[in-house]
């Protein structure tokens, strides 16, 4: 198993997740984030003054998916959060050992369909 890890921004979560459980995804975890990448920040301006953002606001969705699996939801992900600007987001996918679905005691594959 795998964890996807996807940092994009916020305007496409709904159309990630609806795309996301049309090929069979079990679930996933959204959390609220903000980052910044190879641009590091942007320069904004307020009243004439010019200041520094940091940060911007992205959404982190975690996902754990079978092996066999993974290349299927890279592409959807590159499919639907690909403008072609900067700040499109990052994926990133780690090693998964174990999953288990506490209700039921479920196991490995069984436990994230
Ligand atoms: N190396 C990294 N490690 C962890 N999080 C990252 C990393 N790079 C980017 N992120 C996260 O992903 C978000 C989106 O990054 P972003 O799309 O701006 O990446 P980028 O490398 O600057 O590419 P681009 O040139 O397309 O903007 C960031 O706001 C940050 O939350
Ligand atoms: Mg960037």
């Amino acid at each position: 198993m795998k964890k996807v890890e996807v940092i994009t921004r916020p305007e496409v979560f709904k159309e990630l997740r609806d795309n996301l459980f049309s090929i069979g995804v079990g679930g996933m975890t959204v959390t609220e984030a903000a980052g910044t990448g190879k641009q590091k920040g942007v320069e904004g301006m307020f009243r004439g003054t010019t200041f520094e953002i940091k940060v911007l606001p992205k959404l982190k969705i975690e996902l754990v998916v079978e092996d066999g699996k993974v290349d299927q939801v890279i592409e959807v992900i590159q499919r639907t959060c690909k403008t072609g600007s900067v700040g499109d987001g990052k994926i990133f996918i780690i090693p998964v050992e174990e999953a288990i679905r506490i209700r039921t005691g479920e196991h490995g594959k069984e436990a994230i369909i």
